[in-house]
């Protein structure tokens, strides 16, 4: 693991153009579970059941009471870990340009990161299901589920249901970021979940360097990423900024 935390400190130092891809195990050291795995949502409930959008316009109340609102709970409560900071930081040296993150906690924004792809929305906004209108997601009164609007609609998560597409923009952008990069930094995803873990498939095919940091081996390890730093993201990332701090 030692040497290739240097490994990767010094891909760090020597790129121009670096792109991250987060999934819910960079927040994992936040206090935020993960959906797969030891401890995942996944395991407790069924995706299925209570993430497709389907099953929210069929039972609305039983997906906010059993899913959204428990979110909203941790959600709350979290704050940026080592690697949000660490990802910060590369962005401040000017190493890393854009963070494409499959997760709706905001952390990457709140840490600092300026240039961050929300691929699946973000929970800190509700929006109406009539009539558009947009609620601050700590505004909104979850006394009696689920929360309407002003206008009577039922809101819902501005963020992507299973059965929903990407929206076009984060797409494209991530499309494009993937193709320039030079080195990606792959952290925290199980890769199960497409358009998602197709990315770094995009930077690899276009000369890139793929980096993973993940505590597990990923469908990607082996084969797309050029090598896997296992370990928990925050503790890895901490170490590497150490490193990169020495080369420059
Ligand atoms: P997953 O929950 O599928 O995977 C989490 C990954 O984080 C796993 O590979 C774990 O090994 C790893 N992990 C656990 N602890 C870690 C730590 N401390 N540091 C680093 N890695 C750690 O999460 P995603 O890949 O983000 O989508 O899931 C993708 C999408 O599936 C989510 O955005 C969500 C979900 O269903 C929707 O809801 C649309």
């Amino acid at each position: 693991m030692f040497d290739l935390i240097e490994k990767a400190a010094a891909d760090l130092a020597s790129a121009k153009n670096v792109v991250a891809l987060t999934g819910a195990g960079i927040s994992v050291e936040s206090g935020i579970p993960p959906f797969r795995g030891k401890g995942g949502i996944w395991e407790k409930i069924d995706p299925m059941e209570y993430a497709h959008i389907d099953s929210f316009l069929q039972d609305p109340e039983k997906v906010w009471r059993v899913l959204i609102k428990g979110m909203k709970d941790v959600i709350d409560q979290a704050r940026p870990n080592a690697a949000h900071l660490g990802l910060a930081r590369l962005e401040a040296l000017g190493i890393l340009k854009t963070v494409i993150t499959q997760n709706v906690d905001g952390l990457h924004q709140d840490a600092g990161n300026t240039d961050v792809i929300e691929f699946h929305g973000n929970f800190a906004w509700q929006k109406c299901m009539d009539c558009s209108r947009r609620y601050a997601t700590r505004s909104v009164d979850m006394s009696r589920l689920p929360p309407r609007c002003r206008c009577g609609g039922i809101l819902r998560p501005e963020c992507v249901f299973f059965g929903e597409p990407i929206p076009t923009h984060h797409l494209y952008r991530s499309q494009d970021a993937a193709e320039h990069c030079d080195v990606m930094l792959v952290i925290g995803t199980s890769a199960w979940v497409q358009p998602a873990a197709s990315i770094p498939l995009i930077s690899k095919q276009s000369g890139a360097r793929v980096i993973e940091i993940n505590p597990e081996p990923t469908p990607l390890t082996h084969h797309i990423s050029d090598y896997l730093i296992k370990g928990p993201a925050g503790e890895v990332t901490h170490r590497i900024m150490e490193k990169l701090a020495k080369l420059r």
